[in-house]
């Protein structure tokens, strides 16, 4: 673990980014996270898998909105950098992009700032997305938002409680971006998995990031305003899988993560 000079970093207490760290093989989490994420693939063992399965969604959704001719990103809840970011996936495809990432965990903004040292188009926010005018303030100043955004909420909505208003929250976002702009969301669910989604709720109560899971018509009504593109809310592994892709070796109600990806018109 490399040292963090950040003085609101807990290593006490786990926290999502470094849990999620964990379960995707990199390096930068506690003991704490470590114990944490054991007791979570207890509860669901194929939850590295997922993860690595949000992952690959996430690359597919930023390809999919290169090919819709997007060339900016908002990734909200960015997390610890780990391989195929959002950067290197929308560079790769399309040397004009430019990203801003966000993210309020003090670990995950430290490796982000030193991975983007050299990197003129991509800039690491640490701030709260559930105060989007201060995201957007600070967005505005790398991002034209007179032109399509493609606002990435990977992984970050099941951290945000009914009590900070999602829908309103994402409305706020979708209300500055441009038409032709995109959202793209992945959601942890309780949906088909019996006991595991309370037990994992359970777990994470005790982490700084409590998760919410919710089921798929709550995932798409955060679209509202945005037409979803096929094959619209959908187990993670079945959104637009890559072309001669093998099926997945897990049914993909397991991963217990909705994605889907809307269009403003
Ligand atoms: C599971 S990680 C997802 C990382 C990345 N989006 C992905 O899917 O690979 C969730 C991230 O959301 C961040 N997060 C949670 N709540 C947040 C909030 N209110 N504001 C900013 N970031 C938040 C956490 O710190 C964590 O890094």
């Amino acid at each position: 673990m490399e040292q963090h000079t950040a003085s609101d970093v807990e290593p006490e207490r786990p926290s999502a980014a470094r849990v999620y760290d964990y379960y995707l093989g990199g390096s930068h989490n506690f003991a704490v996270d470590r114990a944490m994420a054991e007791q979570a693939i207890r509860i669901l063992p194929e939850l590295p898998g997922n993860m690595r399965a949000n992952r690959a969604f996430l690359r597919r959704a930023v390809r999919y909105l290169i090919a819709q001719g997007v060339r900016q990103f908002l990734d909200l809840g960015s997390g610890i950098p780990t391989v195929g970011n959002v950067h290197e996936v929308a560079l790769g495809e399309a040397p004009d992009c430019r990203v801003v990432y966000v993210d309020n965990d003090p670990v995950a903004v430290a490796h982000s700032q030193s991975i983007l040292e050299d990197v003129r188009a991509a800039t690491i926010v640490q701030a709260d997305v559930t105060d989007p005018g201060a995201v957007l303030a600070e967005a505005r100043r790398h991002l034209d938002f007179e032109r399509p955004v493609g606002v990435l909420m990977v992984a970050l909505l099941h951290f945000v409680p009914d009590s900070a208003a999602p829908a309103s929250v994402i409305a706020r976002y979708r209300d500055a971006v441009a038409p032709g702009s995109f959202l793209a969301i992945s959601h942890g669910t309780a949906d088909q998995q019996g006991d595991r989604g309370p037990a994992m709720e359970a777990l994470y109560s005790r982490s700084a990031n409590p998760l919410v899971s919710r089921d798929r018509a709550t995932v798409e009504s955060f679209f509202e305003g945005y037409e979803l593109v096929d094959p619209g809310v959908v187990f993670v592994p079945l959104w637009r899988p890559e072309p001669g892709a093998l099926p997945a070796a897990t049914p993909p109600e397991r991963t217990a993560t909705y994605a889907g990806v809307g269009r403003l018109r």
